[in-house]
């Protein structure tokens, strides 16, 4: 069996496993969930909140213990946070307040990790968020 057909075979299952659904009504905050693997030790160098196809596509870009306001999509400036700044057990939940029907989409996280002898930049979580009326 080739390395391949594991590296694919890896790769779906893990983003099938990470697929959540959330729904929401306009103008309420919400929390997309998303926790770490593996980290004890507060090894999260950077988080990055996207949205694939927007562009910029950053929703939320925390580096080395700063949110970074730059470069973030306009429509989502002052509207993200971290739920828990210090990322306690991993924990890099976002937050989004103030929710628009245009926010309905795919969101995901990728977290930069000091790994035992490397780092490792993993897409961890991948969300859709729905909004809409009641
Ligand atoms: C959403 O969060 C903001 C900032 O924390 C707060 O001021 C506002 O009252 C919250 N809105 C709702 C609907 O909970
Ligand atoms: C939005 O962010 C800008 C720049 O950081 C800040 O000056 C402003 O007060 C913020 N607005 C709100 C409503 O939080």
């Amino acid at each position: 069996m080739s390395a391949w057909f594991w590296l694919m075979l890896c790769f779906l299952v893990r983003s099938s496993e990470g697929q959540k659904i959330i729904r929401a009504e306009p103008g309420q905050n919400v929390t997309l969930p998303c926790e770490a693997p593996n980290n004890k030790d507060n090894t999260i160098i950077t988080v990055e909140w996207i949205r694939p196809g927007l562009d910029p596509e950053h929703v939320l870009f925390y580096r080395r213990g700063h949110l970074d306001p730059d470069n973030l999509d306009p429509s989502y400036k002052n509207r993200t946070d971290l739920q828990d700044r210090q990322m306690k057990d991993g924990d890099v939940s976002l937050v989004l307040t103030d929710v628009k029907m245009e926010d309905t989409g795919t969101y995901e996280c990728q977290v930069l990790q000091e790994g035992t002898n490397s780092l490792m930049k993993d897409l961890i979580c991948i969300t859709f968020l729905e909004v809409r009326q009641p």
